[in-house]
């Protein structure tokens, strides 16, 4: 009769589907990735954490426990997690800015004007010293790059040989500037030379820089919250402003670029070619490379939150496991701790909270332990993977990779797991 029973039991487990480890749909209906966009020469503060931090909370909407009962829970593994020391690695730096401005004088053909029907109808403001009145928002003695044939800002790279834009991604010298770079202390290059730029899911901003500046790149990576890499490239952009202008076709200047990431970069990324503007004018990347820290990078601890450790891989415990969340974005790990404490207070002001608690100590409701992860789809970031348990493991039971799932590959970056 007991036989009986265990057997339908079994057969019962077996009917049901294996839960998947991850929730793959979820990742594959991430947003579609973004980067810099051509002619924006400095974009910041891309990630609202609050926003996320809200998405994380209202990701719980029901009470949720795991499967293992208490009895089955005393006989699974469970070890003591070992305290770890773990250093920072981070330096506070500001981009160097010592290069000589370029010049815009002759930049613009004197036979470029303004077409017929253009009007200036920006607000103008005066100030001592300013010989005649000057658009509001700009400089005295310098022009609004949006007005008609406005030499454009920055440019502070060479001109390709011939300047069109096959000749910019053949142009040697601009592959010898990318290829010549060193490295940056504490980033590990990913990618050298290429002639697209990274676009993902975990975008945090662009600076138009004045140099090829890997370090200054760096450090300023390392003054944004969540960085752990960057793109820096080379941009072939308009050298006047060609709307409403009588030149159509504009010359080209170079720009200097540099990217800012929440995640590694990979050459998988890199798939941003640039774009054919209105007027025909190509913007072209070339020399584009990447350097990553997430290697090294520790994430700040959570809040009431205790124990980072590094995981080489995920852990999968269907088991114990409350509950999982993919959150598209830069890797951020708070999001993770937002989540459980939230699951954690639903589940505390349930009647099933009360019944659970009893159980030997053990309690099925109550997140205590959770991993989050950076989640690579085809070698591309997508986000902040969430997974929580009632239970605590140590690192070495995070042996989950996801590896193919049909002819999509997934990987795991910067795997950690913190106790509540
Ligand atoms: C980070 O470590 C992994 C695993 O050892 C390695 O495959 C990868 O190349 C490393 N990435 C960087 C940027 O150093």
């Amino acid at each position: 009769m007991r036989s009986a029973i265990v057997l339908g039991a079994a057969a019962l487990v077996a009917a049901s589907p294996a839960p998947q480890a991850l929730d793959f749909a979820a990742i594959q209906n991430a947003p579609a990735p973004t980067g810099p966009v051509p002619g924006v020469a400095s974009q910041s503060k891309v990630y609202n954490a609050a926003a996320a931090s809200s998405s994380a909370t209202a990701a719980v909407t029901a009470v949720a426990s795991a499967s293992a009962t208490a009895a089955e829970k005393r006989s699974l593994n469970e070890r003591s997690l070992s305290e770890r020391t773990l250093t920072s690695t981070t330096t506070a730096a500001t981009v160097a800015a010592s290069s000589p401005a370029p010049t815009t004088t002759g930049l613009v053909p004197s036979t470029c004007t303004p077409t017929g029907t253009w009007s200036n109808t920006f607000i103008f403001t005066t100030a001592t010293g300013c010989a005649k009145p000057f658009e509001e928002g700009t400089y005295c003695g310098f022009i609004n790059p949006e007005d008609p044939c406005a030499p454009q800002p920055d440019g502070y790279g060479p001109v390709a040989k011939p300047d069109t834009a096959a000749g910019f991604v053949a142009d040697p010298a601009l592959h010898a500037i990318a290829k010549n770079a060193q490295d940056p202390k504490g980033y590990a290059a990913t990618f050298k030379d290429l002639t697209a730029a990274v676009n993902a899911n975990t975008y945090l901003g662009v600076d138009t820089l004045k140099s090829y500046d890997v370090a200054g790149c760096a450090a300023k990576c390392d003054t944004i919250e969540l960085c752990t890499s960057f793109n820096i490239f080379m941009e072939r952009d308009p050298a006047w402003n060609s709307d409403q202008c009588s030149c159509s076709l504009p010359n080209s200047i170079t720009n200097y670029k540099c990217s800012y990431w929440g995640s590694g970069v990979t050459p998988e990324a890199a798939n941003n070619n640039g774009q054919t503007r209105g007027d025909g004018f190509q913007v072209v990347i070339t020399g584009s490379n990447g350097y990553s820290k997430t290697n090294t990078t520790t994430p700040e601890t959570p809040s009431g939150c205790t124990k980072p450790t590094k995981c080489g891989n995920v852990h999968d415990h269907p088991r114990t496991c409350i509950g999982q969340h993919f959150f598209p974005g830069p890797f951020d790990i708070s999001l993770c701790a937002d989540y459980a404490k939230a699951q954690n207070a639903k589940n505390v002001a349930s009647s099933a909270w009360a019944k659970w608690s009893s159980f030997f100590g053990y309690n099925p409701g109550k997140c205590n332990f959770f991993n989050g992860f950076m989640i690579k789809e085809n070698g591309v970031a997508k986000g902040t993977y969430c997974k929580l348990f009632a239970q605590q493991y140590e690192s070495s039971a995070a042996t989950y990779q996801p590896g193919w799932q049909g002819s999509i590959h997934y990987e795991v970056e910067s795997s950690w797991s913190f106790c509540l």
